[in-house]
């Protein structure tokens, strides 16, 4: 069925969590073996972390930028790269942070969340190399604090990549989630924007997630790699 609505499909969006990095070796965050997994986000990954809890964010984002120095995208994201050419595959909206889709060429990706394959400076912006929190260099020439360019708790979304998300929602006629809880806003809102433009949804998680009930197909209990090729089997391209 999912493989003739992608065929048929005009205007395909992919949605991404955490859960698309997965069989790549990247912890997620709400799952058993996730991040967030007795601990609490807001004392790592929140402004007011960096603000008063530096030395925990510096060390919990450089374990993170660490841990991406041997990753490389599954095939899974190689199956993505082949929907954009041969089907109407036209974005990638992810909540992502590990530029895996860009590593493996995935075309038109919307990083919501910012990456952290740099950092740059608090106050003035100036981008800075991820080597400067293995070294312990944590400001910048100006005086400014250097962090990942990421969306912090407590922070907002950048409004341009939000504009361009919900465009592609809109415009969508079919939209599928690979691999995320949907519990965090706003991101969790273009699901339900697509669902109100009578897309189709389709949600591929391991745990059931809170828009399940809204979609069109639901596959739990399974790993996307494993679904992205059965899917893609069902069709030669
Ligand atoms: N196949 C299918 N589903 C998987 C796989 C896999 N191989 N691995 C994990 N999952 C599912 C888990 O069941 C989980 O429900 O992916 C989901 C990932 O959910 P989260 O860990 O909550 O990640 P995400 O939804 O991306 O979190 C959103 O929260 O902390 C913030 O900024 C962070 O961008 C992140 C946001």
């Amino acid at each position: 069925m999912i493989a003739t609505w992608l065929k048929e499909s005009r205007h395909i969006v992919i949605f991404t969590g955490a859960g698309m990095s997965t069989e790549s070796g990247v912890p997620d965050f709400r799952s058993k073996r996730g991040l967030w997994h007795g601990k609490d986000p807001q004392s790592l990954a929140s402004t007011n972390a960096m603000k008063h809890n530096q030395k925990e964010f510096v060390d919990f984002y450089r374990m993170r930028i660490e841990a991406l120095q041997n990753v490389k995208p599954h095939n899974g994201y190689n199956i993505l790269t082949t929907w954009a050419k041969w089907l109407q595959l036209k974005s990638i909206i992810t909540q992502n942070t590990d530029g895996l889709h860009e590593q493996a060429g995935n075309i038109n990706v919307i990083p919501l969340h910012g990456t952290i394959r740099q950092l740059h400076c608090h106050s003035c912006g100036v981008v800075y190399s991820t080597e400067r929190y293995f070294h312990g260099h944590l400001y910048c020439n100006c005086g400014g604090f250097i962090r990942p360019p990421v969306v912090l708790f407590g922070e907002s979304l950048d409004s341009n990549l939000l504009t361009l998300a919900e465009k592609e929602a809109q415009q969508s006629d079919l939209f599928i989630v690979l691999g995320s809880s949907l519990v965090v806003s706003p991101a969790n809102s273009f699901p339900i924007i697509a669902k109100e433009h009578g897309t189709k949804l389709v949600i591929v998680n391991q745990d059931q997630t809170p828009l399940d009930s809204i979609a069109d197909a639901v596959i739990n209990n399974r790993k996307i790699g494993d679904v992205l090729r059965d899917i893609s089997e069902e069709f030669i391209i």
